[in-house]
């Protein structure tokens, strides 16, 4: 019923997914298959049996044979695999006695735990951070002798070319004893062509399963003078790891990481890149086709882009929310949800959960897949930019925090004229950037008939959460601000007022169609309080905007307040459940639309009990042009998404004309 143009693509269906997987290659290759995708393996690493480690046997010899004269042990990992190493030739207890009888240089904490465990003495015991230069310098402290000295270093995976040469400046001949667990693999073919084809942007996902795997890549990269285009490659391309080690990996060497698994296995890897490839992809190939020279972009990405251009803003604007926006017919009653982008989704605490609120607001490419997705998941009408009301706030320098339970804190909130004076000047085109680059890249993405709302709080309800620092019952700074300071409130909601215009005209620009103004809060003032104090900042507010674009004006508890809200301004007035919906709309008039009025406690009942609810509001909205379906206020985050599926499937059966 609802007209989206491509059906959603699922899996990783027509993707081609590099995996550098090196062991499980074939069953890597199997589940990318299984989900539809093309797999390409190239095996990235190859592991030593210790038993074959030369450089090991040759340290054991010399050891024995009394002419090792110290030795600097870098890592507890790298000390067992030198040991397991050396005993299948030598006897254990022989090389144990032999490393007690030199000075040891031991670094860190682990590699101590691990000397007292065998029962080596440690002579040295070099302190935290422990870099190159403070092994020198415990050395040198201990005074320890180093002319004509025969000194080993047991290294593991990264060599220490300033350690071997402040030894060798010591006068210490050095003997470098790597024990390697992987190697490159003996056939680097596979590799290479891989690194071409991320290079040619011919690979849509990459996946990562060890740390080793990225240190291999770079560096054959490097050796074919590819790094570069590499690393560019990868930023265009959906980069997934298998867990935290890996991603800690990825990020020293300065590789984005896009998705992480809950559980770091191959099978929970597929599963949630199968669930975020396709849109991510989009997106990334949409920030591929604007930022020109970025590499070639494949021709199936500009001949969408050209389709896009030729009707995209007929299709925008013929779709069945736009109309209702207008107040023209439509065939059937549009619908989306408030809050669509959030917690009770899956495919948001995926992506949420290796990131903090924060974090995800700034990542322009994850936020934008947020909200398209949860489009493609629930079938709604429109989507909403993914960000949050108090974005505006964090440049004003007032310590802004999302906290876990007690949810957004302000850490020096505005309680006087005096505070007002260390607010800092916003310019909303710099600092809230990365938020306009959400809304380019998730309109890109979003198939071309379903529009993209923008939105701001709007200046009291922002005003509440700066006076109060935190949400709040009773609003008691606020008001006590209000009525005790006027001149101080009326400064902050003007600049606030300014701020949102700026704010909502760039989501404009950048690409929304729609914009919506929550004034969640400003239900718990009077009347005259309104008409006071918020209405004039408001209406300023709505006048600044770009002139053509529907504007919804949201609320709740706001049932006193309606015909002032729409004094204030607004296409569409969002209802709250306390509402009667045909009795308001008299109210407000049927020259403005209405959105909303479901109580978002009904989506915890079962669908029957839902369906009912809905088909009441349904009967009094009476297929009037300009009536949107949505909740009352935000969906909460333990709503099953199969309940509001049937939701918005019966709204669009219901109404279909
Ligand atoms: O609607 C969407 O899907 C777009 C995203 C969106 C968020 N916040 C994401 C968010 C929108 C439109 C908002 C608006 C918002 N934010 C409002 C006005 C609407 C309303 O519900 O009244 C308000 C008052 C806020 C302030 C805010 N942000 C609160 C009170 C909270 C904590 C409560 C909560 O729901 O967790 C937030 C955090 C927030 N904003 C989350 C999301 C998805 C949850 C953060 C998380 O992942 O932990």
């Amino acid at each position: 019923m609802n007209q989206i143009i491509t059906p959603p693509v699922t899996g990783l269906t027509g993707l081609t997914v590099v995996s550098f997987e090196s062991r499980l290659a074939t069953a890597m290759a199997d589940l990318i298959s299984r989900q539809g995708g093309i797999p390409i393996s190239a095996p990235a690493v190859r592991e030593v049996p210790l038993a074959e480690n030369p450089d090991a046997l040759k340290f054991a010899r010399e050891l024995l044979a009394g002419r090792i004269d110290m030795i600097v042990l870098l890592t507890g990992v790298g000390i067992r695999a030198l040991l397991t190493a050396i005993e299948g030739a030598y006897p254990r207890a022989e090389i144990l006695a032999a490393l007690s009888r030199i000075p040891t240089i031991v670094r860190g904490s682990k590699s101590q735990t691990v000397l007292r465990e065998l029962g080596v003495p440690i002579t040295v015991a070099v302190p935290e951070p422990n870099t190159w230069r403070e092994i020198l310098t415990a050395i040198d402290d201990a005074a320890i002798p180093l002319q004509g000295r025969r000194v080993a270093i047991q290294e593991y995976g990264r060599s220490n070319p300033e350690l071997v040469a402040g030894l060798a400046a010591r006068g210490a001949s050095v003997m470098r004893v790597s024990v390697y667990r992987w190697a490159l693999p003996e056939d680097c073919g596979p590799l290479r062509r891989a690194i071409t084809a991320i290079t040619l942007r011919e690979v849509d996902l990459v996946l990562f399963t060890t740390a080793v795997q990225v240190d291999h890549l770079l560096q054959v990269a490097a050796e074919s003078g590819l790094e570069e285009s590499l690393r560019a490659g990868l930023r265009d391309a959906v980069v997934a790891s298998i867990g935290p080690t890996c991603s800690r990996a990825m990020r020293e060497h300065g590789l984005v990481v896009d998705l992480e698994p809950e559980h770091p296995k191959m099978g929970p890897l597929i599963l949630t890149v199968a669930r975020h490839a396709h849109v991510l992809r989009r997106i990334k190939r949409a920030g591929v086709v604007r930022g020109a020279g970025c590499g070639p972009a494949p021709c199936e990405v500009r001949q969408a882009g050209e389709v896009r251009e030729d009707r995209s803003a007929e299709l925008l604007q013929e779709s069945a929310f736009l109309k209702a926006c207008r107040l023209e017919p439509t065939p059937y009653t549009p619908i989306w949800i408030m809050r669509q982008a959030g917690r009770y989704l899956q495919e948001y605490r995926e992506i949420r959960g290796k990131l903090s609120f924060l974090e995800l607001c700034h990542r322009p490419d994850l936020a934008a897949e947020v909200a398209v997705t949860a489009v493609e998941r629930l079938g709604v009408d429109a989507a909403i930019i993914f960000g949050d009301i108090l974005l505006v706030v964090e440049p004003m320098g007032v310590g802004l925090e999302f906290t876990k339970g007690d949810g957004p804190v302000i850490h020096d909130p505005v309680r006087s004229g005096a505070d007002l004076k260390r607010l800092q000047p916003v310019d909303v085109q710099e600092s809230l950037s990365f938020l306009f680059e959400a809304v380019r890249l998730a309109r890109a993405a979003l198939p071309p008939n379903i529009p993209l709302i923008g939105f701001a709080g709007a200046p009291f309800t922002l005003a509440s959460y700066l006076v109060e620092g935190r949400g709040s019952r009773q609003y008691h700074h606020t008001k006590s601000l209000m009525y005790r300071d006027p001149g101080a409130w009326h400064a902050l909601m003007e600049r606030l007022s300014d701020i949102v215009s700026g704010y909502l005209n760039g989501q404009i620009a950048a690409g929304a169609q729609v914009a919506q103004l929550f004034d969640s809060w400003v239900g718990c003032l009077s009347p005259d309080d309104y008409r006071e104090f918020v209405l004039p900042h408001t209406k300023r507010v709505i006048a600044n905007l770009t002139p053509g674009v529907p504007v919804i004006h949201f609320g709740t508890d706001t049932s006193t307040l309606l015909p002032l809200i729409r004094e204030a301004g607004g296409n569409v007035i969002g209802l709250d459940w306390r509402v009667d919906l045909d009795e308001a709309w008299s109210r407000l008039g049927h020259e403005v639309g209405v959105q909303g009025n479901l109580d978002p406690m009904v989506l915890l009942a079962e669908p029957d009990e839902i369906r009912r609810q809905a088909g009441r509001i349904l009967k009094r909205a009476a297929k009037r042009p300009g009536h949107i379906f949505n909740l009352g206020h935000g969906v909460l985050p333990q709503t099953p998404v199969d309940h509001l599926r049937a939701l918005i499937d019966y709204v669009h059966e219901e109404t279909a004309r």
